[in-house]
């Protein structure tokens, strides 16, 4: 496999290259020297194995995500489909359709949420652009559930990376949460609750 490091994060390192004549990209979890070794083993499969399953959960739900071809949760490894596109926090500070394309990522996160997926990590760093459509990535930290406070908490997590990232375009929220109720019935509710902890996190 021809491969070039695309990308050393903090939990992953990034490769770019090429399986079965596929354009990939390969995400592997590198132990963390400061963890329990069996500790760290545990959070690095655990965490893959996460991704994988809610990545192709969440394209089987009509959110555009990678397709995974491979996964191997002993070195915590996943192929998965290059989406050569742009970052969603390019094109955010970038395009003149930024209000366009927040509407959209909130139709996105409305669509994960009404199918009781809350992402974990939304920040516009988790988001590729290609085509006209929004790829969500990095779904490791995220799990299944119907609660409407982690829904409210992954919601507010994005208001928050929009406000820090995209601080000349404060607007951006007020159409992710139009696109985000259009999408999802019980989205009042939830930013109901990203208010609340936004109240919160002021008073205390
Ligand atoms: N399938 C993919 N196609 C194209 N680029 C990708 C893909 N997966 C990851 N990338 C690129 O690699 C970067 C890091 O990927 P990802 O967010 O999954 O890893 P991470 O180590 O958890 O990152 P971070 O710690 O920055 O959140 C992405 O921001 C994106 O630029
Ligand atoms: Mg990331």
């Amino acid at each position: 496999m021809r491969t070039q490091v695309v990308k050393r994060g903090a939990e992953a390192t990034i490769t770019e290259g090429e399986w079965h004549g596929r354009s990939v990209m390969v995400k592997e979890r590198i132990p963390k020297r400061y963890r329990i070794q069996s500790l760290d083993n545990m959070l690095r499969r655990t965490r893959t194995k996460r991704e994988a399953v809610l990545m192709a959960e969440a394209r089987g739900c009509g959110i555009p995500t990678p397709i995974i071809y491979d996964v191997d949760v002993v070195s915590s490894t996943i192929v998965m489909e290059n989406i050569k596109g742009e970052l969603a926090k390019d094109v955010l500070q970038t395009s003149r359709d930024r209000n366009a394309v927040a509407r959209e990522l909130g139709v996105l996160v409305g669509r994960l949420h009404a199918n009781n997926i809350v992402h974990g990590d939304l920040t516009t760093s988790n988001m590729l652009i290609k085509a006209g459509h929004i790829y969500f990535i990095d779904f490791g930290l995220g799990e299944r559930s119907q609660e409407p406070e982690k829904k409210g908490v992954d919601l507010h997590l994005l208001k928050e990376a929009l406000d820090s990232a995209h601080s000349e375009f404060p607007e951006l929220f007020e159409h992710v949460s139009e696109g985000y109720i259009s999408e999802y019935d019980n989205g009042r509710e939830i930013l109901a609750i990203v208010e609340d902890i936004e109240k919160r996190g002021r008073y205390s």
